[in-house]
């Protein structure tokens, strides 16, 4: 038995990742992106697909917000939806993956474990927690969706940072830190990730 499901059985096919890998001349991964809202996950997220782009390599985002828009429309803010919203993600990224793309998901993910169980699911190795270490006062003084203000007027309930937990990793492949009180520029946050994709062999 196999979750809810009886007499199911994996199916392998010839053409497998390494087979894919070679043609993409890239590593499939997953660059998992968390961190406060508004500090600058989604802009990390472009600014990087688009310098993997510029240099012939496959990438895609999965961002929280788009995800909601589609697949996980049916999922609030409440802890265990937060926890499937991790665990569908997690579950599509190693798709992802295992077609041979870099694949990258920006996601609160607040909780570790939640993170933690998705990092399970792929190879070893291949799943790179990126934490953006911005701290709360610096994403809510840009509050670029205006949210931080509602939640300080109550007007949205369990906003994460404000009434609703963040768990930072412990320990996690790359930290984005904050220059003089700001988030870096785009361009050198991608930078740091391709250096360690660079370093890491996943890249040709
Ligand atoms: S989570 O925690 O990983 O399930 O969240 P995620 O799917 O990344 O969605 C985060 C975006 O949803 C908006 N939003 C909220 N965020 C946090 N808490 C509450 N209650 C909330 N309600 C709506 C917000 O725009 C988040 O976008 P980002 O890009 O993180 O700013």
């Amino acid at each position: 038995t196999v979750g809810n499901s009886t007499n199911i059985v994996w199916h392998e096919c010839p053409v497998g990742r390494l087979e894919r890998q070679k043609l993409l001349k890239q590593k499939g991964c997953v660059i998992w992106i968390t961190g406060l809202s508004g500090s600058g996950k989604s802009t990390l997220a472009c600014a990087l697909s688009q310098e993997l782009y510029s240099r012939g390599y496959l990438a895609y985002v999965l961002d929280g917000d788009n995800v909601r828009h589609g697949l996980n429309r049916d999922l609030s803010f409440k802890a265990e939806d937060r926890a499937e919203n991790i665990r569908r993600v997690g579950e599509v990224a190693k798709l992802f993956a295992d077609a041979g793309i870099i694949c990258i998901a920006s996601l609160i993910s607040p909780y570790r474990r939640d993170r933690d169980a998705c990092r399970a699911l792929l190879p070893d190795s291949t799943f790179i927690e990126v934490f953006m270490n911005i701290p709360l006062e610096v994403c809510e003084k840009r509050d670029p969706k205006g949210l931080y203000k509602l939640a300080r007027a109550g007007k949205i309930k369990g906003f994460t940072g404000i009434d609703d937990p963040y768990e930072p990793p412990l320990d996690c492949e790359i930290v984005i830190e904050p220059k003089v009180g700001e988030c870096p520029p785009p361009a050198a946050m991608a930078k740091q990730v391709i250096s360690y994709l660079n370093d890491n062999g996943f890249l040709q």
